[in-house]
């Protein structure tokens, strides 16, 4: 079974259903070392991953500021869904896309692309239950963008979509989970609860490889970060970071000195 080639169907499914499962078998083969990971077939861009007709995906700007009534926090909860399917298209991009990787990079992004369908359910279930569902409303078509820009290396992927996009997940979860302590939707604290764990896990699995590229390449991993994020954010990383929830996920004392800039 060659892991690309897996990935790749996964990647490009439209159906929610059938996404599952193909990531499902996915990680199952990996746990039973059932993957080939040697690289046979092309590496194509993909523009659009695949997935569901809705929600309508619309510029970050039209989406509508969120209130803090009750439809108001289920567009909140209908947004972090989205953040979750998102999530594991992102982790099967960088199973598919990077080659010549150790065996260990695609078992780890496999692994991330698992967790992710396991948030996307949990919250998709949630929303059932509060008789919504994904695709009920709008959402933004920004996710996918970084991972575009950053598809001509590893390096850059690493960078940039686990130590910035997913470590900011982490820097607002906490804020999030308090506006659901006072609101009609509780459940909602410990499934980010559950959802926190295992992204601190992914955080620490981009910072293990970006450290390990950087090294294996000779270069200065601070130096490195640095020109990445004035090549693709254009300025300084803001704060406020959540400097525990960053520590558990190994950014080093250097690294969050950095980004708190002192
Ligand atoms: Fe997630």
């Amino acid at each position: 079974m060659n892991v690309f080639e897996l990935a790749y169907t996964a990647l490009i499914n439209n159906s929610i259903k059938e996404k599952i499962d193909l990531v499902t078998k996915l990680n199952n083969y990996k746990n039973s070392n059932l993957l080939d990971y040697q690289s046979s077939c092309h590496i194509k861009s993909i523009a659009d991953p695949g997935r569901p007709e809705k929600p309508d995906l619309v510029r970050f700007k039209s989406v509508p500021k969120r209130d803090k009534s009750d439809v108001g926090m289920i567009k909140t909860i209908h947004a972090i869904c989205h953040i979750e399917f998102n999530a594991i298209n992102l982790a099967l991009d960088a199973v598919y896309r990077f080659r010549d990787m150790e065996d260990k990079f695609y078992q780890d992004w496999i692994r991330v692309a698992f967790e992710e369908v396991q948030h996307f359910i949990l919250i998709n279930d949630y929303l059932n239950k509060n008789n919504y569902k994904y695709g009920d409303f709008e959402a933004h078509n920004g996710l996918w963008k970084m991972t575009i820009d950053t598809d001509y290396d590893v390096l850059a992927r690493m960078a940039l979509v686990p130590r910035v996009l997913e470590a900011r997940g982490l820097d607002a979860t906490p804020k999030i989970q308090k506006r659901f302590k006072n609101s009609n939707f509780k459940p909602m604290v410990e499934i980010l609860d559950v959802i926190f764990k295992d992204e601190i896990g992914h955080v620490k699995i981009g910072n293990y490889w970006f450290n390990r590229l950087c090294k294996q390449r000779n270069l200065d991993s601070m130096v490195v970060f640095d020109q990445l994020i004035e090549r693709h954010i254009g300025e300084k990383l803001r704060g406020p970071f959540n400097i525990e929830g960053r520590k558990l996920a190994n950014f080093s004392k250097t690294e969050l000195e950095y980004l708190q800039g002192t």
